[in-house]
């Protein structure tokens, strides 16, 4: 069976990096509320200027660069975003673009944090399908516009980045299963209410939560999930090399690799550099362990995550 392999990775940070001391000068919130509670300790937040597409490109051409693979090679661009640059055209064409490139099939998939998870596995179902077979799959967001800086429950819960992978066919490894799950009647505990109509944004603009109920949900979905797609690769937890999760909370991450009986040096961790990135968590977790020479060829990488009320799903990736 023919399956998308990874060929290189990438990533993209903005250069203002904000720690909690920082938030703590503008708001009544503390280094230690946000450390217990989260893990984390820093976020980078984009300059005025930059757009989502522009972190996106950058980290496109690092994973192109990587992969060793020039632009013109893409046959599909597929993009996980929720603050895209405009209503329309979607993002991944402006990225297309923006990397000098036209012509091949590009669009954007929306599930939030589990945005990069959707977009990988339909990267994965063209190349089985041998409808692509090269395609540039990336992760990009600019939370740090889309929260009510007002709200402390939310702020300082995220930061801004993109991540991205260049996937080619393979006769063996890459990967090897996914699950993928949505559940709508959740809205209420994680949405953004915001939506342009009549020439005006009707509805609040900023991120909503529910904090608790999200961790509750998250923590007991997302064991469920690592199961179920180790179970459909005839896989055990002991397969597992590295656990790369979506980077929200570090509470959460531990739980599930708690669930798996991983200890956590077998997980790649950057929600304390990163804060939550949305959908360019796991691509940037999963380049700076590729990057840093911890994953390397040949390991198993379970990828999990949750998104927005609610989305979520894991992959099992033989790198
Ligand atoms: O991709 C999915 C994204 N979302 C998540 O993963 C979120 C999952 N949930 C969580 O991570 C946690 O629920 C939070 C970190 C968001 C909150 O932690 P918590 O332990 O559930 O706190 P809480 O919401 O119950 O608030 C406890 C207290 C409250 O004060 P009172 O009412 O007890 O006096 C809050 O007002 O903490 C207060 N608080 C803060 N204090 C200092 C809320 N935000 C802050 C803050 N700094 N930034």
């Amino acid at each position: 069976m023919r399956n998308a392999q990874i060929l290189g990775t990438g990533s993209y940070l903005p250069a203002t990096r904000v720690t909690n001391d920082d938030l703590a000068q503008r708001m009544d919130t503390s280094d230690e509320w946000i450390t217990t509670r989260t893990g984390i300790k820093a976020r980078h937040i984009a300059a005025e200027q930059e757009k989502t597409s522009d972190l996106a490109t950058e980290a496109a051409r690092r994973a192109l660069a990587a992969a060793r693979v020039l632009p013109e090679e893409i046959d599909l661009i597929v993009l996980a975003t929720t603050t895209p640059d405009m209503q329309f055209p979607a993002t991944a064409t402006i990225v297309q673009h923006k990397l000098g490139i036209s012509g091949c099939p590009a669009f954007d998939v929306q599930a939030v944090c589990a945005g990069f998870m959707y977009a990988l596995n339909t990267a994965n179902a063209y190349i089985q399908s041998g409808m692509a077979k090269k395609v540039l799959v990336i992760g990009a967001d600019i939370f740090s516009r889309i929260v009510d800086w007002e709200d402390r429950a939310t702020c300082v819960l995220f930061g801004d980045g993109a991540g991205a992978v260049v996937l080619g066919a393979s006769e063996q490894g890459g990967i090897i299963a996914s699950q993928l799950h949505a559940d709508g009647s959740y809205l209420h505990l994680l949405h953004l209410p915001a939506q342009m109509s009549e020439g005006q944004i009707c509805g609040s603009p900023f991120v909503k939560m529910d904090g608790q109920g999200v961790f509750k949900f998250a923590v007991k979905q997302l064991s469920a999930v690592a199961d179920a797609v180790l179970n459909q690769a005839g896989l055990s937890h002991a397969d597992i090399d590295w656990l790369i999760p979506h980077q929200a909370n570090r509470r959460i991450i531990e739980s599930t690799a708690k669930h798996l009986g991983l200890s956590m040096d077998k997980v790649i961790l950057t929600v304390d550099e990163h804060a939550n990135t949305s959908a360019a968590s796991i691509p940037l977790a999963l380049d700076a362990g590729i990057r840093d020479g911890r994953i390397v060829r040949g390991q198993k990488l379970l990828l999990e995550g949750i998104g927005g009320g609610f989305a979520w799903g894991a992959l099992l990736i033989e790198y």
